[in-house]
């Protein structure tokens, strides 16, 4: 089948930003504990931190980073994880069933995002505390000093404020599983209030009100509606979360980044239909921030119970195959597709927990299948995204509708000169021949094309065997004459760039 596309720079979405490429740490499972803190590893560095994942995280391309959860940050207390660590308390962790020994805490996740090189997204805890301990939390983090909770910091080892500017007001407020939970109505007040004080401290923060945790939701876009009507003037952001499971029909899977299109498109109304009854100037945009292929009706997602407590267990360590690196690739092509309303979002986690990087306790440090979509999407998307025409074949996913094969987006760096086409082939089945309509760009030339595919899509990548499968250059690209053609196979990801 063929698809075409045109690409042409004075047809423009938005810049590309940075934070689209957000990743998420929480206390959960191994994603803190032998994930990115292990003291007792041979890589571990001065502070504890597994030297191996500090460099996977760089690779990865990472911008920001939301800290500390998650379903967990509804029953936290951020005071139990700062001074000295023999003194700190060990606490149930009732959101996964499980104790956290509090050996790394806010004073340690800064200096770790440092390290990293990533800007810390802090999350506060709306489900069992309220305003005021987030402003404690807000002043220990952000002023320099001369007050009770700044000279703590101080004397705690940080001389200096983090200057931690995005901040969510807790996390999925709409979710009956979450400690604390609340009717729409109750939560836009209590982030309301919270939001108010935390801009008396600093009126520069950009803060993300709970948005629903997927579509799915009973109450998703009359939570929208309501959690913005009280909170419209005083946040920034609004969050969406949406994961997505293969359930054993692959074609299915691959309309992943179609819903998501689509739940993008329906919270974009629900915010305009605030700002239009509110008559507001002011432009609220979406943090996705949790997104990602979650098999969560597999046995490893289940959290422990009764009596048993752990540190650390296993817990959602998904193992993806080569057709989800597709679904992720293909979700970062459509977060990008709509950079003009998405302003950050966040892969949900970083490490071990549903995760593009594997740890073995006191062993290696792995890639999975979905690191290189995501990789190689960070490294090269730059400069303004281009508002593409496409046609293509369609695709019928079992329960979803019609759908695009192509599902494309580019970007184009001006100052370098260098224009990147992102594509996914979501058809299962069928490959594509992709005719490319490029003569706005002047006389171009492919200066790196390559595909993630395989003839086995269920390929997963392992502790033992992470690099028999990589995303592998693609012959067939050719640009030629104002036409850039390929072949880009079933279930496959792929990246062209050209200068
Ligand atoms: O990312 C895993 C969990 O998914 C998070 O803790 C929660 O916010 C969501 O339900």
């Amino acid at each position: 089948a063929a698809a075409k596309i045109t690409i042409d720079p004075a047809f423009t979405v938005g810049p590309v930003r940075r934070r689209t490429f957000g990743a998420f740490v929480e206390h959960l499972g191994r994603c803190v504990y032998t994930g990115i803190f292990e003291p007792e590893h041979p890589k571990a560095d001065e502070d504890g931190f597994r030297a191996d994942v500090l460099e996977l995280t760089r690779e990865l391309g990472v911008s920001t980073v939301r800290y500390p959860g998650g379903n967990f940050v509804s029953g936290y207390r951020w005071e139990d994880g700062v001074g000295p660590v023999e003194q700190r308390p060990a606490r149930l962790d009732l959101a996964w069933h499980s104790t956290d020994p509090n050996l790394v805490g806010v004073d340690e996740f800064a200096k770790w995002s440092v390290k990293a090189g990533v800007e810390p997204m802090m999350a506060v805890n709306l489900g069992t505390r309220g305003t005021q301990e987030a402003l404690d939390l807000l002043e220990y983090c952000n002023i320099d000093g001369g007050t009770a909770f700044s000279d703590q910091r101080k004397s705690n080892g940080s001389e200096n404020g983090y200057g931690i500017k995005m901040w969510c007001l807790g996390n999925e407020m709409d979710g009956p599983w979450q400690i604390g939970h609340k009717n729409a109505l109750e939560y836009g007040r209590l982030a309301a209030d919270t939001a108010r004080g935390m801009r008396m401290i600093d009126p520069d923060l950009e803060l993300v009100v709970c948005g629903s945790s997927s579509p799915g939701m009973d109450t998703f876009g009359e939570w929208e509606r309501v959690v913005l009507t009280e909170t419209y003037e005083l946040v920034d952001l609004i969050s969406a979360h949406q994961y997505f499971e293969d359930f054993g029909d692959l074609q299915e899977h691959l309309a992943a980044g179609y819903k998501m299109e689509s739940f993008i498109a329906d919270i974009v109304s629900h915010i305009d239909h605030v700002k239009s009854v509110k008559k507001s100037a002011k432009q609220v945009n979406i943090s996705f921030d949790e997104w990602n292929v979650w098999h969560g009706s597999r046995a490893e997602s289940k959290a422990p119970g009764g009596k048993d407590w752990p540190v650390a267990p296993v817990l959602l360590e998904d193992r993806y195959t080569v057709a989800d690196a597709v679904v992720v690739g293909d979700l970062l092509i459509t977060l990008l597709r709509n950079t003009d309303r998405v302003h950050s979002a966040s892969l949900a986690q970083l490490v071990n927990v549903i995760a593009p990087i594997m740890t073995e306790p006191g062993g290696r440090a792995w890639k999975q299948t979905t690191f290189h979509p995501f990789a190689l999407t960070s490294r090269h998307a730059a400069g303004t995204v281009l508002q593409l025409a496409v046609e293509s074949p369609l695709v019928s996913g079992g329960k979803t509708a019609d759908f695009a094969a192509l599902s494309a987006v580019a970007t184009f760096d001006a100052e370098a000169g260098e224009a990147v086409v992102f594509a996914a082939n979501r058809s299962a089945t069928d490959a594509l021949t992709l005719d490319a309509a490029v003569a706005g760009l002047g006389n171009v030339r492919v200066i790196e094309a390559v595909t993630y595919a395989n003839k086995d899509p269920y390929w997963q990548a392992t502790a033992d065997d992470s690099t028999s499968v990589l995303p592998a250059d693609n012959v067939t690209v050719k640009a030629d004459g104002g036409r850039l053609t390929a072949e880009l196979p079933a279930v496959s990801w792929s990246m062209i760039r050209l200068a």
